[in-house]
């Protein structure tokens, strides 16, 4: 296991009742019911600490143990008998009906009971893994039933988080926040986005931040632009009816701009939540969301050819399942460098990657040669999990030649170390379970997120004439018009 330097911080949980709502529904069964796991598992879950399973199926003690299994098994998860019933023994399930009094009544009964048991003093995380509709009711349910504590309160807590789609439009999720924001302090509410979660988008910033000979090329003197990728080899894996109404720009939009964020956002004073956040939002509010002209010239969005035909999708479905396009930054450290991006479904491969493509040199003996770039700086954030530098030496040998070489830095080296990271969903419920929000997002990022949004989804309203929905074979990097959108300005993807 590498040595670490200095700098070292640890986030400590703190025991709490874990209660999720929405229990049986896709993200629970996808990702946190097998991020639970995954926390119990590390041995990285708070040492008091239980979780109560909330959804309106009926389940007993059979029908959740069966749900467990399955959940964890897609998950790549094969537990043995002892840390299968280590995990069950900590969870509960009950059945909810999240519109009536009742409930709230029960729930705060079962609550009491299971604090007693374990050794928990009324501090609660509530995950809604729900609708975005359900968000509020269910939030001022909590807090008329007493279940949502004084956040002045130091002796508990009640947090509460809360997943994409923060809403269905900007206006919605305006309304959503202000109507959250009259039972719940922000303090007390965690938008989640797992990418902030991951560890290779971590090192982003931990890199720049502690390796200055990245930070100072890191502007518009040295950088041509900068590629963000979201490829996915996935479809829709059930989800048509999700899908149908969000479409890829929905779905993904907010996972691109919090790379892009943390890409390219100033380095805050401290990783303090205030200090981050004050400086992702003076990065948002210097990129300007598209006009209606730009989204038809710099924009590309098409379709999988095999889309119309999955189960649940409408015959003549509009819905985008790429999206490339490109964006300014107008500050001083950015003006000028083009940001493409692109991400798509069904594209034969999953990469995810943020790629900063130096200038060509333009000096000396290259004055009049194209080498194109010699120099790329590559994130790869899943899955290979890595950073590579590419640049030009001299080729061994008695000719004066230069080859392209790369440097790589394998974030998975050590495997037994990197088996017991956590995962993003992982990392993210130990922060919340800490009152750590620093990798949470502000309801000032979703406001941008949906304004940057609607240029979009404002402009394909008008149909194909407005803006053309391509179509690309399942199984290939998106429509030939992705190529074209840098190859018109000499550039082309990575
Ligand atoms: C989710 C989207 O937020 O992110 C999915 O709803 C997408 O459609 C997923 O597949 C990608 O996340 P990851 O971590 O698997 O790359």
């Amino acid at each position: 296991m590498q040595e670490t330097l200095g700098f070292c911080q640890e986030t400590r949980p703190e025991s709490c009742g874990f209660i999720l709502f929405g229990a049986t529904g896709d993200l629970a069964g996808r990702k946190i019911i097998p991020a639970l796991f995954g926390l119990c598992e590390k041995n990285i879950a708070p040492k008091n600490f239980y979780i109560l399973l909330a959804a309106r199926t009926p389940l007993d003690r059979s029908g959740l143990e069966s749900r467990l299994r399955a959940s964890l098994t897609k998950a790549g998860f094969t537990p043995s008998p002892e840390s299968f019933s280590a995990f069950q023994e900590r969870t509960e399930y009950m059945q909810a009906d999240y519109e009536s009094e009742d409930f709230y009544k029960r729930l705060s009964l079962r609550l009491a009971v299971l604090d007693a048991r374990s050794g928990v003093k009324k501090k609660r995380l509530f995950y809604l893994a729900m609708p975005p509709a359900a968000f509020e009711p269910i939030v001022g349910r909590l807090k008329s039933g007493g279940l949502l504590s004084d956040p002045e309160d130091c002796s508990c807590w009640s947090r509460l988080i809360i997943e994409k789609p923060y809403g269905a439009s900007l206006e919605g999720a305006a309304s959503l926040d202000a109507g959250l924001k009259t039972s719940a302090s922000e303090s007390q509410v965690y938008r989640i986005d797992h990418f902030t979660g991951k560890e290779t988008v971590q090192n982003v910033l931990a890199l720049r931040s502690a390796n200055r000979v990245f930070e100072a090329t890191w502007n518009n003197r040295f950088v041509d632009h900068v590629q963000i990728t979201v490829l996915e080899e996935l479809g829709l894996e059930g989800r048509a009816n999700f899908f149908e109404h969000m479409g890829l720009a929905q779905d993904m939009m907010s996972h691109i701009l919090q790379l892009a964020a943390i890409t390219a956002m100033d380095l805050p004073a401290t990783f303090r939540d205030t200090d981050f956040k004050a400086e992702k939002k003076r990065f948002f509010e210097s990129v300007h969301p598209l006009d209606r002209e730009a989204v038809v010239k710099q924009s590309v969005r098409a379709q999988y050819a095999g889309y119309r035909a999955e189960p649940g999708v409408a015959p003549a479905s509009p819905v985008e399942t790429f999206l490339a396009f490109k964006f300014g930054v107008d500050n001083d450290r950015w003006r000028g460098v083009p940001f493409y991006v692109r991400a798509g479904k069904k594209t034969g491969l999953k990469k995810t990657r943020i790629d900063l493509v130096y200038k060509k040199p333009d000096l000396g003996i290259f004055k009049h040669i194209d080498i194109g770039y010699p120099n790329v700086f590559t994130f790869n954030i899943q899955p290979d999990e890595d950073i590579t530098f590419s640049l030009v030496s001299k080729h061994p040998g008695p000719k004066l030649c230069f080859t392209p070489r790369s440097m790589r830095l394998d974030y998975r080296a050590d495997v037994k170390e990197a088996q017991s990271y956590p995962t993003d969903y992982e990392r993210l419920l130990i922060e919340a379970m800490s009152g750590d929000q620093t990798l949470f997002l502000s309801s000032f990022e979703i406001r941008f997120m949906w304004e940057f949004l609607s240029s979009f989804t404002g402009t394909w309203k008008g149909g194909p004439q407005a803006s053309p929905l391509y179509s690309y074979a399942d199984g290939t990097a998106g429509p030939a018009e992705a190529a074209d959108l840098l190859k018109k300005d000499g550039r082309a993807w990575l």
